[in-house]
């Protein structure tokens, strides 16, 4: 104990003094050129600007009226990316878009999904996809419909719309690192006790063929050139809706399924393929998800959460409990009539920066297009009632196509994490703290980007929102801020929106890139290390 403190003061000591020594000798080495911003009143919409002559870091002087502290030796979760679901109403209004006016789908394509550094271009890698059908499907399918077929001879993966795999294929060569997480609605209806796709609850008697069936699920996938980077069991597990595919799912069972179907994965080729469980309400975190992680843990690699009930910070509750094991943010929906700048506070603080904030890998939304109306759903479903629910983006039946506020507040985030270097590592979160006057009116995530070349400086990205809006009624103010990095500060006003920028640094003995990271060696189709599969359909 004595003589591990000891240790790990002296190596604090030594890196503090390195980072004097670089900072004296090099005041106005960090710079800010790259700036990306929204603001409230949209004069801009996620536009880049290149800030010429740059921000410079220098000497440190009084703090502005927010004061941002990086903290680069501590640096947590690795953040694999924003995005949403393809469902199949989201693929079939691509294709028909496609179909109408290719231009101008692959405009959009590359709008959502380029991951190129610098591109103008919100870079969405990680792309949630349902096992057989959801509420946003034209009917009620599962890979398996023919009742007490516990053999799954029948089991066929083309029950997918072709389109599906299409437009993904379309998705991966613009973004052949974008991770796809595979998960069903509900598992066939005669494993079921109402024995359909809509509303019950799974029968414990089916647990070891619905893992088989989710193994052929993955294996279905990769076979068509999409190997997935994590499966789960299903979609919200305490939601039992007679009106679309749904199903209850108790931890045990779901925790039973896990442990078998991992068991399946690990001898056919699958290791590195996560499972994920849980994927359900914040609301409910200290519950479910806490009692698969006791009666199974081993068999998972994390959780996660959507946010219709209950708050992010539950999310710490978990994490708290098993920080060993991962989050996911996976879903959330925005509804039509809502107030455009209110979404995108709402999402940034509760998801964008909040759930990443709160240890998430991933930040999702729902669907990732719908036309203007939230449609095409399942007939006769009562989900997304009311108004609908609003996807990423609105694709019109005249070949046009507009961007909602998610967009907004995912790709801001997003730029601050893709990849510095083509196949370089992903943003990891590193501390930072707001203080000053109106520490307040800032909400903040800092990450860091490792390098391919380990002598190339590291990227450090800020995302900021600043919500300092309406003190004594609609009053939009800017916040003047001063940057504190490695004992340097650089002075930015930010307005009322959301601004990532970004800056340079050389790397150093602390930049929690050289340390063990959980970054799989993460495989795609073209890769031969778990290649028993063959690859017929390779993108
Ligand atoms: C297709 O979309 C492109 C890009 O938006 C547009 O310039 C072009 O006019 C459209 N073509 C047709 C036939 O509508
Ligand atoms: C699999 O499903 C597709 C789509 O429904 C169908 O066209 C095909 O014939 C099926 N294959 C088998 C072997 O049943
Ligand atoms: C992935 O795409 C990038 C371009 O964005 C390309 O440079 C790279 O070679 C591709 N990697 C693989 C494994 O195909
Ligand atoms: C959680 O989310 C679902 C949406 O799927 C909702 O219907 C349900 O009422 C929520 N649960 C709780 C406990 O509020
Ligand atoms: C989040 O939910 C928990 C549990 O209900 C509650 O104790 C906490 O106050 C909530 N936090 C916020 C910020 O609303
Ligand atoms: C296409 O349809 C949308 C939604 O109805 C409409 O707002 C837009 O003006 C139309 N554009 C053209 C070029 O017709
Ligand atoms: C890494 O960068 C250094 C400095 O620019 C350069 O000398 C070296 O050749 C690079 N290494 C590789 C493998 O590109
Ligand atoms: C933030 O808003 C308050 C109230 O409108 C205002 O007094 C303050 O000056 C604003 N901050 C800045 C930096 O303008």
């Amino acid at each position: 104990m004595v003589v591990a403190q000891g240790r790990s003061r002296i190596m604090r000591v030594l890196a503090v003094f390195a980072a004097l020594a670089l900072a004296s000798s090099a005041y106005a080495q960090y710079v800010i050129w790259d700036i990306w911003q929204t603001t409230w009143d949209r004069s801009k919409l996620f536009t880049y600007h290149n800030q010429n002559p740059p921000i410079p870091f220098g000497s440190p002087s009084q703090i502005g009226q927010a004061d941002i502290v990086i903290t680069d030796s501590q640096t947590f979760q690795s953040v694999w990316g924003f995005g949403g679901s393809l469902t199949d109403s989201s693929a079939l209004i691509l294709n028909n878009l496609k179909s109408k006016n290719s231009t101008s789908y692959w405009n959009l394509l590359n709008y959502l999904f380029n991951p190129t550094d610098g591109a103008n271009a919100a870079g969405f890698s990680y792309i949630r996809i349902p096992l057989g059908a959801s509420d946003f499907s034209a009917s009620a399918y599962s890979y398996d419909d023919t009742s007490g077929d516990t053999s799954l001879s029948h089991f066929n993966i083309s029950k997918t719309p072709s389109y599906v795999f299409s437009v993904l294929r379309d998705i991966r060569s613009l973004n052949n690192i974008t991770r796809i997480h595979l998960i069903p609605w509900s598992p066939p209806g005669w494993m079921k006790d109402t024995g359909t796709m809509k509303g019950g609850s799974f029968q414990s008697q089916y647990i070891d063929t619905y893992a088989n069936y989710l193994l052929k699920c993955v294996q279905g996938w990769t076979n068509q050139g999409f190997r997935p980077y994590a499966i789960s069991a299903q979609n919200e597990p305490l939601n039992s809706n007679p009106t679309y595919p749904t199903s209850k799912l108790t931890a045990s069972q779901e925790g039973q399924i896990g442990t078998k179907l991992r068991s399946l994965l690990n001898s056919n080729g699958f290791s590195s393929t996560k499972i994920i469980g849980y994927d359900h309400n914040w609301s409910a975190a200290s519950s479910y998800p806490i009692q698969l992680m006791q009666d199974a843990g081993a068999a998972f690699d994390g959780v996660s959460f959507h946010c219709y009930a209950g708050n992010v910070s539950q999310q710490d509750t978990f994490h708290n409990a098993f920080p060993q094991k991962q989050i996911y943010f996976t879903e959330c929906s925005g509804t039509f009539g809502s107030d455009w700048w209110s979404d995108i506070k709402w999402d940034l603080d509760n998801i964008a920066i909040g759930a990443i904030e709160h240890n998430s890998h991933t930040g999702l939304m729902w669907n990732i297009a719908l036309d203007g109306n939230g449609n095409p759903k399942l007939p006769g479903t009562s989900s997304c009632g009311g108004p609908g629910c609003r996807a990423i983006v609105t694709v019109n039946s005249n070949g046009t196509w507009s961007v909602n506020q998610e967009f907004y507040s995912f790709a801001q985030a997003s730029k601050a994490i893709l990849p510095r270097d083509v196949g370089g590592p992903w943003g990891k979160r590193v501390k930072v703290a707001v203080g000053g006057s109106l520490s307040w009116a800032l909400r903040v995530n800092a990450f860091v980007t490792g390098r391919t070349n380990s002598s190339d400086w590291l990227r450090y990205s800020i995302v900021v929102l600043n919500w300092n809006d309406s003190i004594g009624g609609w009053n939009p103010q800017p916040v003047q801020t001063t940057i504190e990095f490695r004992g340097t500060q650089a002075t930015f006003t930010f307005p009322v929106g959301v601004t990532t920028l970004w800056w340079y640094a050389p790397p150093t003995s602390f930049d929690g890139v050289t340390e063990a990271d959980e970054e799989p060696s993460i495989r795609f189709e073209g890769d031969s290390a778990e290649g028993q599969i063959p690859l017929k359909f390779k993108a």
